[in-house]
Order: C-alpha cells, then structure tokens, then sequence
C-alpha cells in the first residue's frame, strides 16, 4: 500500500490537493500543526473517498522536522509514492519589520524542511514503478517581490530547486512537478500579516479557489509537467516578467504592496 504525503494539509491550497488526491484514490497522510483540523479532515475523508487516510501534528519549522517525519512514516510502514511539499508562508511589509528568528522559521517551512523531506524520501520514491513530486512555489518566484522580498527569494528557490531536480531525475521513475499560484483564496493573506488595502482589493479581484488551483496541480502532476501556472492571469503575469524590465516589475509590486 503506498501513500500521498501532503504537508500543509490542514486548510488552504493543501487540503484542497489531499481532497483531489482522494478523489484519485491515493492513501494519503496529512502533515500540518493543527490537529483538530487534520483529524476532521481525515474523517471526512475517509468516510467520502474510501481511502486510507492517516494524520501527524507537526510544527515543520523544526529542525530535524524532515527526518522525524521520515521516521513516522517508517514506524509505520507508509511507503510514500507522492511527496507534495505545499506548506509554506509569507511575510509581508519591509524586510527590516522582522527579525532573524522569524525569518529562520519561514525559511524552515519554505525551503529547508521541503530540501530535507526529498533527501528523506527519494531512495522510496525511487523504488516505485511511478513516483510523484509535487512542489508548490509562486508567482512570486518569477520576479523580486518589495514588501514580500524574503517570501518570494524563498519560492524563487523552491521554483528553481523544482526545476533541477526534475532534470537530474529524469531517467528514473520520479517526476517532480512546480506549481506556481498566484493569489488564492486561503488564510495566506492573513498569516503573512498583509493589511494593504491595495493588495487586499487585488486578491479580491484575481483571487482562485484552493480548489481550482488543487485540480490544475494535480491535473499537471499527473500529466508529468514540469511546471504549472494556475489561471490565465497568472499566466500572463509570469509571461510579464520574461520581457518586462524588473524595474517596473518591481515599482509594481511595491505598489501593490505599499512599500
Ligand atoms: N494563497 C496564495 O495566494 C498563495 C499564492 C502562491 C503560493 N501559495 C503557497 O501555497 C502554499 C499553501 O498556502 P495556502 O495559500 O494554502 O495558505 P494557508 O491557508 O495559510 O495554508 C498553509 C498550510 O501550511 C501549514 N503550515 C504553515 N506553517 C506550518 C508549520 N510551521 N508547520 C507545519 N505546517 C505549517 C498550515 O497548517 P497549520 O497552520 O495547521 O500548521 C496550512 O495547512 C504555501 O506554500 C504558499 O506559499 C499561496
């Protein structure tokens, strides 16, 4: 029996990619620090989807959260043959508004836990006949983004991570997918401490739905791409970046932003 990892699976984009990995009959294991969340989830959806669905509280800013996540999975005999590094967020405002131990933490849930659960899970994923990952970045990683800088460096390097790794296994069985959202509808807003009127009306307006955005990640995953852009806007958006000069995108973002 193997199984779909999805960290972040709590609410938001993640719940929304455990729902659609259901529907496709995968067992999944959910990883998120709130358990009641994790716990109603996984009853709905094993009552809905007839599959296995197992659950784990944890904080994965935690240093050795890769490898003590690793370590239930094979206490348990779950083999892994769908990795979805999806949690993740932001910090909004001025880079100087926070300090180093905020930024340690993001850059923990955003880069390094992500970096450490492929080391963790590769030899696994390897062994299987088709294995998956699913990593799930930004539009902010196509361009520096003021008032969201840190963030977005962090998903420039889960976009590029993504990108390299899939080249380098592209002989074997694994297929690894980037996914790049632009803003969706989820609590990301509000946990990256975003006030800016003009930022909170514009996510009104272009907001997708953690569902739209799950099938479209799913949908490309399975079909093997190598990256996925949900939505025409963002679409567009990361076609703006190739031929617009930064200067202007940045002027834009800090805009947006109020920076
Ligand atoms: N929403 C957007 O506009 C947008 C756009 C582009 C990319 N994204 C990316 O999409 C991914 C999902 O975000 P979302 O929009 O769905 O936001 P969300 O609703 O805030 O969900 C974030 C998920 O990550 C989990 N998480 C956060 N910190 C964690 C930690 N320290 N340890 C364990 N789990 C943690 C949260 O669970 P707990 O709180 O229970 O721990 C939650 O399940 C993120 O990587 C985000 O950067 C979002």
């Amino acid at each position: 029996m193997t199984y779909a990892l999805i960290t972040g699976a709590s609410k938001g984009i993640g719940k929304a990619i455990a729902i659609e990995l259901a529907k496709k009959k995968n067992n999944l294991l959910l990883v998120a620090r709130n358990e009641e969340q994790l716990a109603t989830l996984a009853e709905e959806i094993i009552k809905d989807y007839k599959v296995d669905c197992n659950f784990i509280a944890m904080d994965l800013s935690e240093d050795n959260a890769g490898l003590k996540l690793f370590n239930w999975c094979a206490n348990n005999d779950f083999v892994v043959d769908i990795l979805v590094n999806n949690a993740g967020y932001g910090l909004s405002g001025n880079v100087e508004n926070y300090d180093m131990a905020a930024y340690h933490n993001m850059m923990q849930v955003n880069m390094a836990t992500p970096l450490a659960l492929i080391l963790q899970f590769l030899p696994q994923l390897k062994q299987q006949p088709k294995a998956y990952i699913l990593n799930i970045a930004s539009s902010a990683a196509y361009q520096a983004v003021p008032g969201l800088c840190v963030y977005a460096a962090t998903k420039s390097f889960v976009f590029s991570l993504s990108r390299g790794l899939r080249y380098e296994l592209r002989n074997t069985s694994v297929s690894v997918t980037v996914v790049n959202p632009g803003t969706t509808d989820t609590n990301f807003a509000n946990r990256a401490q975003v006030t800016n009127e003009r930022a909170l009306k514009a996510a009104e307006k272009l907001n997708m739905t953690p569902e739209a955005v799950a099938k479209i990640a799913v949908d490309g995953m399975y079909a093997g791409k190598a990256e996925v852009i949900p939505g025409f806007i963002n679409k567009l958006g990361a076609f703006l970046t190739v031929i617009l000069p930064n200067k202007l995108l940045e002027g834009g973002a800090a805009g947006i932003y109020g920076v």
